[in-house]
């Protein structure tokens, strides 16, 4: 029969770790949380009295102010967490390989390996171990032989999958209400109660009809499911926004006649630079992977020409800005608006703005960057790790990092929006009209600017999906 969950673990403090554990914190208040990691800089920075927490997700701050001491905690003692839980999450990273077999496409689950092992060394009583990471198909049996090979004779493990569908910055809104909580197990009596455990938890506050339960292997694949159909959309919307840039149609007009059709919707169909992120690419890799180890090409093909039209699109927007500009960036001087890969994250992985900067510099261009929200070592990071032939010191002469849109455009002959940031779309384009050089250009890489207007002023515009 099904346990009561009264502690809870989480291995790994990160963007699901963090947001997910603290609302399960908020949500039940007779469950203890303690999320542990083994990076003590993030630890210490969700310890912090001042809340500088390590991510930047809005309302966030607040759920922790509310639960942090009281039922949740934060902490780098691994095995403390693993042996007091019912219940342990595993949400750690799980990047795409670089080396080794698969390299490029396959997960790299060395550290889901390691922190199952650590469940199997520690724990001395039954747990529950769920897979929050997203990993491909079939990873949980793997999981249960390292377990049941590992653990003391007596302790019994159930293990589930419970894939985790937030976006970054809107995370809190989106843990407090679900489209749905999707939660795997073996359809064995055991499998079930331990389902049904979880299941308990998430009632706290999810209704009933939004949590869906099913076998373990549909609960994972279901994941890379959804994502690789979401960043199928974009790619067949910036698909079209190529068309369109060269008929006059226009790619909103478009995108909102196709999504009246109840049977599309109007959601995620935002033609854009690109889509970036953690997931999206690596998850898509995960699928084309998989599919080529069962020995399926035609699908594996199908899902990475997704991946591959996002490529195109990065490059035919940096592409744009040079023959815009006379088939010529060398030398000049250019203000990108916005590092992070969406709007209200400081999030940077896979950012479309780091392609594009990149671009930029191997022309010789001049960037002048402002991001709201991303730190500036986290941009020098991103870009030596995008220009490895390039040293650090050359890259640092030609990318200039201030704070605010107005210092940026300053003097610039371009200005590029690469993240939809909400003070872009309030920019006094007047005045930075003013202090450009003529002609002044401007490339919407978003879909955020009234390109008439703007016209109005005397720029140049050039907007994603949109013809003269
Ligand atoms: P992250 O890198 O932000 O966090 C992972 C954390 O796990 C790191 O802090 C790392 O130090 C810690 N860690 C790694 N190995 C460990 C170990 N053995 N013991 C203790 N701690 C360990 O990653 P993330 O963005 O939170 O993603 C986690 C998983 O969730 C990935 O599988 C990802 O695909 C999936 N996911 C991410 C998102 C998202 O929006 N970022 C959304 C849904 C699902
Ligand atoms: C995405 C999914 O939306 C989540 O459901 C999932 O849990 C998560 O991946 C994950 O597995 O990590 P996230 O990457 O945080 O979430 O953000 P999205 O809002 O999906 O945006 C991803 C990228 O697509 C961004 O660069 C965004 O600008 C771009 N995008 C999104 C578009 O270009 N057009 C759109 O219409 C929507």
């Amino acid at each position: 029969s099904p346990v009561q969950v009264k502690k809870i673990c989480c291995i790994g403090a990160g963007y699901v770790g963090g947001p997910t554990c603290a609302v399960i914190a908020l949500k039940c208040p007779h469950i203890q949380v303690t999320i542990v990691d083994l990076n003590q800089a993030r630890v210490d920075a969700w310890n912090s009295p001042d809340y500088a927490l390590p991510i930047y997700e809005p309302g966030l701050e607040d759920v922790v102010r509310q639960c942090r001491g009281r039922n949740l905690f934060f902490s780098t003692d691994v095995d403390k967490g693993i042996l007091e839980a019912d219940l342990i999450f595993v949400s750690v990273n799980t990047p795409t390989k670089k080396s080794g077999v698969g390299a490029g496409f396959a997960a790299d689950l060395n550290y889901v390996e390691s922190a199952t092992r650590r469940i199997a060394a520690v724990a001395t009583s039954n747990k529950i171990v769920v897979e929050k990471s997203t990993v491909p198909c079939r990873t949980a049996e793997s999981m249960r032989t390292i377990l049941e090979a590992n653990s003391r004779t007596g302790t019994r493990f159930d293990i589930l999958s419970n894939p985790e569908f937030l976006a970054e910055g809107t995370a809190i809104t989106d843990l407090f209400k679900p489209d749905r909580v999707l939660i795997g197990s073996l359809q064995t009596p055991e499998g079930k109660a331990a389902c049904q455990s979880l299941s308990d938890v998430y009632a706290n506050w999810v209704p009933k009809e939004r949590i869906l339960t099913v076998g373990l292997w549909s609960s994972e694949l279901s994941k890379l499911a959804a994502n690789a159909m979401l960043a199928q959309r974009i790619s067949s919307i910036n698909a079209l926004s190529a068309i369109c840039e060269a008929t006059g149609a226009n790619i909103d007009e478009v995108a909102h006649a196709v999504g009246f059709d109840s049977r599309i919707g109007p959601k995620f169909l935002r033609a854009s630079v690109g889509f970036g992120g953690s997931c999206f690419q690596k998850d898509i890799l995960n699928l084309v992977y998989l599919s080529e180890s069962l020995h399926l090409p035609q699908v594996a093909a199908y899902w990475r020409q997704v991946v591959e039209m996002n490529e195109y699109q990065k490059s035919r927007f940096s592409k744009t800005v040079v023959d815009t500009l006379f088939n010529t960036i060398t030398g000049k001087h250019i203000a990108v608006l916005g590092f992070a890969f969406k709007a209200d994250t400081g999030d940077t992985r896979e950012s479309p703005a780091i392609s594009l900067i990149r671009d930029f510099l191997l022309e010789r261009a001049y960037v002048t960057l402002y991001d709201p929200q991303v730190e500036e070592s986290q941009i020098w990071l991103d870009l030596s790790e995008a220009l490895p032939t390039m040293p650090l010191e050359t890259i640092k002469k030609q990318v200039n990092i201030v704070h605010s849109a107005l210092e940026a455009c300053k003097q610039k002959e371009a200005v590029v929006i690469a993240t939809e940031w909400k003070e872009f779309k309030e920019i006094d384009w007047q005045a930075v009209y003013q202090n450009m050089s003529k002609p002044a250009f401007v490339f919407d890489g978003r879909m955020i600017i009234d390109a008439d207007e703007l016209r109005k002023i005397g720029f140049t515009v050039k907007v994603i999906g949109r013809g003269e």
